[in-house]
């Protein structure tokens, strides 16, 4: 399977609605043309999904959500299904995010992972540790704790994406070294039989650090938070 470095923009609830429109207004053809012959998702929040979709139907842009409900259907009230993201076009999924993670559980991440590939959309499980819990040397074992009940899953063929985000990095704007970075992520590949996963990092990317970032080896994309709602730091970081 080829892999092309992905640029995963989660714009978590920086916009309304009317401030989606306008901004597709104003930056669409830029949008258009930095993503040319480079994988560009933008994961807006819920009630956007449609308004990008139609914004960005004729070209290669993707389109993610950043949640979903760990069963198709049910009683779980403010949660959107996996089979709506899928019908509203949405390839990815954002899970795990640590912004969310507080109230659920591993196993429930989990399930979240397993409806969305049902429904072929790709999960990217966010996992990371926090300040504190990477003081007392602790980083690996809270990341094998996240991934456990994840390594038991199915994956269908679907190439799962694991964000490294650690807790302390991400709207901070402290970074941790490439050699932080890539001692996560062969941590978190030798989880894995397969070797078929992707790995991106996310916390604290900005066009200055995005540079230094893409040295990393075998990292295969980027997750960007608040820089990625800025068209011309986006522009600069792809
Ligand atoms: P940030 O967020 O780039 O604003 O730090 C990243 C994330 O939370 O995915």
């Amino acid at each position: 399977m080829i892999k092309e470095f992905l640029y995963i923009a989660n714009w978590k609830a920086y916009f309304t609605h009317n401030e989606v429109s306008t901004w597709m207004t104003q930056y669409k053809n830029q949008l258009v043309s930095l993503s040319v012959n480079k994988s560009v998702v933008i994961c807006p929040s819920f009630t956007e999904i449609t308004t990008i979709n139609a914004w960005l139907k004729d070209t290669d842009i993707k389109l993610g959500a950043q949640d979903c409900a760990p069963e198709l259907t049910g009683a779980y009230t403010g949660q959107v299904s996996a089979s709506s993201l899928k019908e509203l076009g949405c390839d990815y999924c954002i899970i795990g995010h640590s912004e969310q993670r507080n109230h659920q559980s591993d196993g429930i991440i989990a399930d979240k992972a397993q409806v969305l590939i049902s429904q072929g959309i790709t999960p990217i499980i966010c996992v990371g540790e926090t300040h504190e819990q990477r003081e007392a040397l602790q980083t690996n074992q809270v990341i094998k704790n996240q991934l456990e009940s994840i390594l038991k899953l199915n994956m269908n063929n679907l190439q799962p994406i694991i964000a490294y985000e650690p807790i302390w990095a991400i709207g901070t704007g402290i970074l941790p070294t490439n050699t932080q970075i890539i001692k996560a992520i062969d941590f978190i590949k030798s989880c894995f039989e397969s070797t078929d996963i992707r790995m991106i990092y996310g916390g604290s990317i900005t066009s200055e650090t995005s540079e230094a970032l893409k040295e990393i080896e075998n990292l295969d994309g980027f997750l960007i938070g608040k820089a990625s709602t800025d068209i011309q730091e986006l522009e600069k970081i792809v």
